[in-house]
This record gives C-alpha cells, sequence and structure tokens, in this order.
C-alpha cells in the first residue's frame, strides 16, 4: 500500500519564481511592477502553480535590485504602492494561489534609517545594530572578503571605522546580537503576514549571525596553484544562536491557519538538516547544477532528499533561479540544452517535494548576451567585469512575438533583450504542442492529477548506464542522459514524453537521446 503524502498545503507544492523587475510592467517604465504581476495570474493559474515567490519589491535604491532594503514596511515607488500589493494578495488567493516574498535579515541597504543614523555620529547608539570595528593600521579589521568581490569592510563616518558587508558596500550587515534587530524583524513578519503572505524566502538564510571574535579566517596554500586560500571549515557565519530565532519565527507562522511557510535561501546540503526542522524552517532549495550525467544526477539528488528527508521535511527541486545560468545554457545550450532540460523537469518534478520555477524556464529561456556597457549587476560592478554577473538570466519575460520588446513594456526594457527574443514568447509557444510550454502544462497538470496517489518516498529501480529509472507509487519516471536511443524494459501507460520520439509499447519503453518519460504502472519500479 502507498502511504499517503500527508497534507500541509506547502508540501508537494509547485512555486513559481517571480523576479519582480523583469516579470511585467504595467506602466510601460521598462521595469516590472506588481500591479503587472497580477495581470499576469490567470498566466500562472493556467501553468498549474500552486504559488508564487516574489522577490523584494520594498523601497529600495537597488544597488542589488531589491535585495537592499530602504524601508521593510513598504513597496518601492517604481513596482507600485501598497494597495497594488494587496491587490496583488487579493486576486491571488482568489485564484488559490499561494503568495511567498522575500525577506532580506542579513542586511539592510546604506539608505535604511537605521544606518543614516549609525553615520550620523561616532555615538549614534544605531551603531550597535550593525558591525562596526576599528581598522588594522589602515586596513579592515580582518580579512574577510564580501561575496560580490574586494574586502567586507569599508570605511565611513567621522571616526574612521569600518562596518561589515557580506555583499555590496550598499549592503551593511545587520548586528544580530543587538535585541532590537530580532524584535523589529518579528514586528516586519508579523505585519506582511497580516497582510496576507503565505510565507517567506529567507535570504542568506544561514549568515546572519557572524563569528562574535571577528578572528582573521586562517589561509592555507592552494592544493594545485600555492597561492593562499581561505581554510575550509572555519565559518564566520551559520551560528549557533540563529536557530534560536527561527524557532521564534517557526511559531509566529504557526499561529496562523493556515499555516505560514519559511524557506531558508540554504543550498548546502550539509547544512540543510540543521535548519530544516519541524521547529525551524519548512524547506530548503535543492538546486540540481550539475552537468548532465546520470550517475552525477542520481547523486545530487539522493544528497539533497537525504538532507532533509527526516520524517517531517521533502526537498524543493530546482533547476534555476536569478542567481545562476540559466540551465537551458548549462545544459548545453539550443536544441540540446533545450531537450535536456524538459528531460530535468520530468526527472525532478516527478520526486518527492516542492518544485520551483524560475520565471521562463517554462519558455526554455537561455542566458541572454548582456552587452558589458548595459551590465547592472554589482557582482560585475565590484569585480571590474571579472564577473559577468547575473544579468544574463534577469532579462524580462517576452510575452507576446510580434509585440515591441516582445510584450514585456512598450518602453525598452531595463535589461536589454538580445535579438529573436520574442521567438521564446508565451504567445508563440502557447500554439505549438511541442513546446517548452506546452510541456510544462501537461508536466504540472499530470503532477496535480497523481498528487493524491503518490507516496512520500521513490525508490531507484535498475537501469541501463547513462540512464536514471525510479518509482514512486504509481509513477516510474525514466530518463536517457545518453546521446544514443536507449531501450528500457519497462511496462506501462505513456502519461508524459519529454519528446515526440519516446515510445511506450508492451514491455518496451524507447527513449531518444537527452529525453525521459511518465509512465503510470501497476506494480512500482525499484519495489
Ligand atoms: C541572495 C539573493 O538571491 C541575491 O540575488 C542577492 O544578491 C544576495 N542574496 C544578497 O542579498
Amino acid at each position: 500500500m502507498w502511504r499517503p503524502v500527508r497534507t500541509s498545503w506547502w508540501r508537494n507544492a509547485v512555486f513559481y519564481q517571480v523576479y519582480v523587475r523583469s516579470f511585467s510592467d504595467s506602466d510601460n517604465d521598462g521595469i516590472g511592477d506588481l500591479p503587472g504581476i497580477t495581470s499576469r495570474l490567470d498566466y500562472l493559474e493556467s501553468l498549474g502553480v500552486d504559488g508564487v515567490w516574489l522577490t523584494p519589491f520594498y523601497p529600495s535604491p537597488q544597488k542589488d535590485h531589491g535585495y537592499d532594503v530602504a524601508d521593510y514596511y513598504g513597496v518601492e515607488p517604481r513596482y507600485g504602492m501598497l494597495d497594488d500589493f494587496d491587490d496583488l494578495i487579493a486576486q491571488a488567493h482568489q485564484r488559490g494561489l499561494k503568495v511567498l516574498i522575500d525577506i532580506v535579515p542579513n542586511h539592510t541597504s546604506d539608505h535604511h534609517p537605521w544606518f543614516e543614523a549609525a553615520l550620523s555620529s561616532p555615538d549614534d547608539p544605531h551603531r550597535d545594530l550593525y558591525h562596526f570595528a576599528k581598522g588594522k593600521d589602515g586596513a579592515p579589521p580582518n580579512n574577510w572578503m564580501s561575496a560580490f568581490g574586494g574586502p567586507a569592510w569599508t570605511q565611513a563616518g567621522a571616526a574612521g571605522d569600518w562596518y561589515l558587508h557580506l555583499f555590496a558596500p550598499q549592503q551593511p550587515d545587520l548586528n544580530w546580537r543587538n535585541r532590537a534587530v530580532p524584535a523589529e524583524f518579528h514586528k516586519i513578519l508579523k505585519y506582511w503576514l497580516d497582510r496576507g503572505a503565505d510565507g517567506f524566502r529567507i535570504d542568506v538564510a544561514v549568515a546572519l549571525f557572524k563569528r562574535e571574535d571577528l578572528a582573521d579566517r586562517p589561509l592555507v596554500p592552494h592544493r594545485i596553484t600555492g597561492e593562499p586560500v581561505t581554510a575550509p571549515g572555519f565559518d564566520i557565519i551559520d551560528q549557533a544562536e540563529v536557530h534560536g530565532v527561527y524557532r521564534g519565527w517557526r511559531k509566529l507562522a504557526g499561529e496562523y491557519e493556515p499555516e505560514r511557510v519559511l524557506l531558508g535561501e540554504i543550498f548546502d546540503p550539509a547544512r540543510q538538516p540543521r535548519y530544516i526542522k519541524p521547529d525551524e524552517l519548512h524547506m530548503a532549495f535543492a538546486l540540481i547544477d550539475r552537468w548532465w550525467n546520470a550517475a552525477l544526477w542520481k547523486s545530487a539528488i539522493d544528497v539533497f532528499r537525504h538532507a532533509v528527508s527526516r520524517g517531517t521535511s521533502l526537498p524543493s527541486w530546482t533547476l534555476s533561479n536569478h542567481d545562476v545560468v540559466r540551465h537551458v545554457t548549462r545544459l548545453g545550450g539550443n536544441g540540446t540544452g533545450r531537450d535536456r532540460a524538459k528531460a530535468a523537469a520530468l526527472l525532478l518534478f516527478g520526486l518527492p517535494g516542492q518544485c520551483f520555477v524560475y520565471q521562463g524556464d517554462e519558455l526554455g529561456l537561455e542566458e541572454a548576451y548582456v552587452p558589458p556597457e548595459r551590465r547592472q549587476d554589482p557582482l560585475v560592478i565590484r569585480t571590474k567585469g571579472a564577473n559577468q554577473g547575473r544579468d544574463g538570466c534577469r532579462v524580462p519575460m517576452p510575452w507576446r512575438e510580434h509585440e515591441p520588446n516582445a510584450g514585456f513594456s512598450t518602453a525598452p526594457p531595463w535589461l536589454p533583450m538580445p535579438p529573436g527574443w520574442g521567438r521564446s514568447a508565451v504567445d508563440a509557444q502557447a500554439r505549438s504542442t511541442t513546446s517548452m510550454l506546452s510541456l510544462y502544462r501537461r508536466l504540472l497538470a499530470t503532477r496535480r492529477g497523481l498528487a493524491r496517489r503518490l507516496p512520500a518516498t521513490m525508490r531507484w529501480a535498475p537501469a541501463p548506464k547513462d540512464c536514471l529509472v525510479y518509482g514512486r507509487g504509481p509513477l516510474t519516471v525514466a530518463c536517457n542522459f545518453s546521446r544514443r536511443p536507449q531501450k528500457l524494459e519497462l511496462a506501462g501507460r505513456l502519461l508524459l514524453a519529454s519528446s515526440p520520439g519516446v515510445t511506450a509499447h508492451g514491455e518496451t519503453l524507447k527513449l531518444p537521446p537527452n529525453s525521459a518519460a511518465w509512465l503510470e504502472t501497476r506494480r512500482s519500479a525499484g519495489s
């Protein structure tokens, strides 16, 4: 007998990540906005997702496109007003769609009133809400580096002290050991939950507390080059105190009916078990970014399954997001990349757990080329172009093939669209039965149709080299990673095929190169 999956609303849900700036522009200023998202809810409903995750829409100087928050209680004027947020929530809920919002607790913007007050005088009490420290002979207080390049410290204010920023200098890190910080975030969370948010995606969830002694990271010679590099196993983040904060947030989330949900931006499977717990966070991302290889994908899937599946949690399968190169490109680009992306979606989204679709995944968008002078990512700016940055996966959505700017906006979009971008548009793909969009619609509808009969567990079944096969109750999923067609001894009704060449006759499933299939079987493969 299959054990049914316990049904909290978020368990096994499919979420769609909206990168607010690039989704849909309602006021034609070239930048996406909240009313633009509301106007596309029918699209999201017809795609078959259960909810959306909105990237930060708060008032912000946009130095990291919203991940630099100046006011946690409002809406960036370029994205709309609070009324627009309320309307978006109301209309999403009317359609049965949940709305997760992004919370950025690790750092504020340097334009946040707390930081402005902190810089106003060396004695201002707000300084203790951040990490200010004395330099060492004109150099930063320690050797910590910013994730965006360069030292994690910048000198500011009359006293010549340095402040810590693990990201851009315009994103000063908060000092969570000062009680005013957790107290304020409790208020912020409650404010948005009371406004109707169904949960939070927590930015940089493991970094809130830093090593208290601010000790230098030990350096060791690199294995090959001999250059000094930071020694592994010396954590400046991931400190024990953070768990008390998350226990408090979980309690708050549980005070709402139905329960609200906490999703940690935690990719490292080794860290996930400490955070994804019945009294802390509900879920974290299982981003599969390996080369297209059966053994690598199998081990990545297993690592994430075992990281969180201790009784109550399941992985949140993800192929792309706004920080990584789009997976069609990662998987080889062009036709091959798209074939593999289709197969990958079937392979991953049949697994027990939640799914995250990044906007444009369902269109098979590739990483776009953004000319160097048009790049805006602080990662590009801080590394002086040595890092190509993340603009290529943030180019706005193409909605209509033959409209200016592919129907995103009548104004030139904030990031330029490469030639031919409109060919991937929603309207063009909706007309084709073999498009990525049509496959995603079928995939999500089939998943939803089977949901009640799918257990929370899966089992790998024997498979030829370069193929993976697993069973999950009545569902068998098979994927061919190789460049050659494969014949598998599998009988069942073909529910879904990633390519028209997939056939299932009698005991034989034929998979063309880079393809996958869902079969309905009486006996689960692997059982
Ligand atoms: C993770 C976000 O996803 C990324 O876009 C941002 O730059 C950093 N956190 C800093 O907030």
